[in-house]
């Protein structure tokens, strides 16, 4: 039997990684897993029970209480934590504004990508995240390191939050981003980066059906092996 196939999907925020890899898994019949997703549900049990950032013990102790998972219903993300359904209430400002302390934490990277490398151990799957093909998985046959301009970003974002009658204002969420770019970029534990072999797509100016062409062309190869 062939090795299970791994596309890594990098890149900054709201630049479309999730539209692609989602629709990606589905016309190969892979496992999607949103891996920012567990971050944010991190994030949210972090909120909930005031655990302080900067107490290591505490940071400890929530860990051990966490546990996460995914139930793959229409390629669509459908997480619990600790059995309570959270896919919705990650997404909002709350916890999108204190996530990337939160997974700038070595401890809370280090039980993420135990867990996130166990899911690819076996399966054929789609990943999403900021360190996917640097560490995560360093050898997935597939790595793609997605950006866009910050504007269309924000902009994208907006329109996704405005259907969930959000008040948030276009300008906090290009701060929002900016501020998680510039996080996520130059945190100490594995900051977001290019892998080396990682093919860069900047859809700034492409459509989600282009995007999803140029990446099955990438994955098409591997299939034949
Ligand atoms: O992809 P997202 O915006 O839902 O991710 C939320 C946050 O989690 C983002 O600010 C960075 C962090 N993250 C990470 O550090 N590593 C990953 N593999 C995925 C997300």
């Amino acid at each position: 039997m062939s090795k299970n196939i791994v596309v890594a999907i990098d890149g900054y925020s709201s630049c479309g990684k999730s539209t692609l890899a989602k629709a990606l898994a589905k016309k190969l019949h892979f496992i999607y897993v949103d891996s920012g997703a567990m971050y944010r549900a991190v994030t949210l049990y972090f909120l909930r029970n005031k655990v302080d950032i900067n107490n290591p013990e505490q940071v400890a102790e929530a860990l051990k209480n966490i546990h996460l998972n995914f139930h793959s219903r229409d390629y669509q993300t459908h997480i619990t934590l600790n059995d309570e359904e959270v896919s919705d209430e990650i997404r909002l400002m709350p916890v999108s504004q204190n996530v990337s302390p939160v997974s700038a934490i070595r401890e809370v990277r280090k039980e993420m990508v135990a867990q996130q490398q166990r899911m690819g151990k076996s399966k054929n799957i789609v990943m999403d995240g900021r360190d996917i093909g640097t560490a995560v998985f360093p050898h997935a046959q597939v790595k793609l390191f997605m950006t866009a301009d910050p504007h269309v970003r924000a902009q994208r974002r907006y329109k996704e939050l405005q259907a969930t009658n959000s008040d948030v204002t276009l300008e906090e969420i290009f701060e929002n981003l900016a501020h998680r770019d510039y996080s996520d970029t130059t945190r100490k534990e594995s900051p977001l980066m290019r892998a080396e072999d990682a093919i860069i797509l900047d859809n700034t100016n492409i459509t989600p059906e282009e995007q999803l062409a140029f990446a099955l062309a990438k994955v098409e190869p591997f299939l034949k092996k």
